[in-house]
């Protein structure tokens, strides 16, 4: 075997036990990073979780989308949520599972089954789009997700504007996607692919939503307690970054969020935090990030997610570039850090070293992605 092989592999091995080696287990680690008195004062009042909640937004125009298709329960849970606070929110999604995509939105298709996903529109075969004859706010259209995002907007909102003139999509929020999205998964993502047609072709700001649990469920079926938590974290984000004031995100600019696993051995404390991070191997880019909480590094999402102490679990948000689909630029970072004000807390860091190699372990553990 060729010697450079080998020791690739050697290094490829090495990452992979590095990043075995990060606690997803409780740990009673405890990092002195965990309070306010450690934050640096420059850090912009960052503080423990989204606290203030006087900081009500009034209601919004919002379109809904996700890659798993408009019958599946996460994107329905997070439906309610938004429509319980009141705000104006429509679905328009694809029929089926659709992870193909990328950030085009190809015009869409006639059906060709009879059925869309979990037997949701029986009869429909051979139409291009359809809706929910009992509530019309919920759609399909039989296209990528960014399908979903360009004729929601441009042919489904209107219909719900009554005199069809007035107030745009403020923001277009996508998923919860079931299962971690992070890393090198991006590229070819129809959530990210989603979120970034919305910022890059639409100038509309938005947010792309994953949650780690992995398991799909129809739409009719009862919702399990991390659909409801994945949602009301969802809610309170979309709505905090409402409530910071437009122009909302910069332009370009969209949020990856991940929220961690949530079952009865991870983090049924319930108590998250919100760190800012990169979507990439933050630690290998020669790019310059914003220095917050002690360090000229953002942390890696998929380091941050997996990340469990005895007592808190981490929500990573990326602000991506809609263009290159890497980390958003200094200047960005910070204006993403004014839109989040009052959301985000740091995160206990390991030493670099060893932040590194749980990065590059991490975003090697692909069979954890789906
Ligand atoms: C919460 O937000 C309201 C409205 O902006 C502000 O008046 C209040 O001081 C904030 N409270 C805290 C604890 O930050
Ligand atoms: C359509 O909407 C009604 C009322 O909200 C609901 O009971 C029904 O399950 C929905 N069906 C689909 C496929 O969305
Ligand atoms: C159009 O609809 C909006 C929202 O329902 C309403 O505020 C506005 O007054 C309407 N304009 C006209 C001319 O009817
Ligand atoms: C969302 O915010 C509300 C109001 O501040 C809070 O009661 C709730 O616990 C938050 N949800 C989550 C999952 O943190």
């Amino acid at each position: 075997m060729n010697f450079i092989y080998f020791l690739a592999i050697l290094g490829l091995l090495a990452a992979n036990l590095a990043a075995a080696a990060i606690p997803t287990e409780p740990d009673a680690s405890n990092h002195p990073c965990t309070h306010l008195a450690c934050f640096d004062p420059i850090n912009h009042g960052l503080n423990h979780g989204i606290t203030n909640s006087t900081l009500q937004p009034g209601k919004a125009n919002l379109l809904l989308t996700n890659e798993e298709g408009w019958a599946e329960k996460r994107i329905r849970v997070f439906y309610e949520w938004l429509a319980d606070y009141g705000h104006d929110v429509i679905i328009s999604s694809p029929p089926f599972h659709n992870p193909s995509t990328k950030d085009r939105a190809r015009p869409p298709r006639k059906l060709e089954s009879t059925e869309c996903q979990y037997k949701s529109c029986p009869g429909e075969k051979g139409k291009k789009t359809g809706f929910n004859a009992t509530d019309p706010r919920l759609n399909w259209v039989n296209a990528e997700p960014a399908t979903g995002v360009k004729y929601g907007v441009e042919e489904i909102w209107p219909r719900f504007q009554g005199n069809g003139s007035v107030g745009g999509i403020d923001m277009v929020l996508v998923g919860p996607a079931v299962g971690a999205n992070r890393a090198f998964e991006h590229r070819h993502s129809g959530t990210t692919g989603a979120a970034v047609y919305a910022a890059k072709k639409l100038g509309i700001p938005s947010i792309a939503f994953a949650g780690w649990n992995h398991k799909r469920r129809a739409w009719n079926r009862e919702s399990d307690p991390s659909q409801e938590i994945y949602a009301s974290m969802a809610l309170n984000l979309t709505n905090r970054i409402l409530a910071n004031g437009k122009p909302y995100l910069p332009p370009n600019v969209l949020l990856n969020v991940n929220f961690p696993r949530i079952d009865k051995r991870h983090c049924s404390h319930l108590n998250f935090k919100y760190v800012l991070t990169a979507p990439m191997l933050s630690g290998i880019l020669p790019q310059k990030d914003i220095p917050i909480c002690r360090s000229k590094k953002l942390p890696a999402e998929c380091v941050v997610v997996r990340r469990q102490t005895f007592d808190t679990c981490y929500v990573s948000i990326s602000p991506m570039d809609a263009k290159s689909k890497g980390v958003a630029k200094l200047k960005e970072q910070r204006e993403v850090l004014k839109a989040l004000e009052g959301t985000l807390s740091c995160y206990p860091y390991q030493s670099e070293w060893k932040e590194f190699w749980t990065s590059v372990g991490c975003a090697l553990r692909f069979w954890e992605w789906k």
